[in-house]
């Protein structure tokens, strides 16, 4: 289930393509996220995340739409993972209290700060309905996105 890495290098270089040529960050984010789920079967729901303030606010996104649209940072995997500015990996979210759900299908979650000189700038978040979806290659393939994304979201 978890990512191969020829299909890992193929992505980071549609990634770097849409970055140097997609537009403005939104139009990237977009384009990542779709790239994302389109490419990627396990990943059921890929998002951006923006942090204003304390609140992550969702930005593009592809997948059913979700009730969560704004997150503070104390709650949630997504808080968890932007006010401690490390990835985290959930295998089962049915037994983690912090899970917000935003489908009763989803399984298993992974989110990765966006970070920028130890600021962080919003996050990726990907849900599965399949358990225990995500390993090393997806944290891997995502914190590359992620450092590739920040330069861009800054300005
Ligand atoms: N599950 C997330 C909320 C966002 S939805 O998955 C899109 C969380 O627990 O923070």
């Amino acid at each position: 289930m978890m990512t191969p890495i020829t299909a890992t290098e193929s992505i980071l270089q549609r990634v770097d393509d849409a970055i140097r040529h997609g537009g403005d960050s939104i139009a990237v984010m977009d384009r990542i996220a779709a790239l994302l789920h389109e490419s990627i079967p396990h990943y059921t729901w890929v998002g951006f995340y923006l942090l204003e303030g304390d609140m992550l606010t969702l930005g593009p996104y592809r997948g059913k739409p979700s009730p969560h649209t704004r997150i503070p940072l104390n709650q949630g995997i997504c808080g968890a993972a932007a006010s401690q500015q490390r990835t985290v990996i959930v295998a089962d979210v049915n037994a983690d209290p912090r899970y917000l759900a935003c489908s009763i299908e989803t399984r298993s979650e992974i989110v990765v700060p966006i970070l920028f000189d130890g600021i962080c700038l919003g996050e990726i978040d990907i849900d599965s309905d399949q358990p225990d979806a995500f390993g090393a290659s997806d944290q891997s393939l995502l914190e590359a996105i992620a450092e590739r994304m920040a330069p861009k979201m800054r300005t």
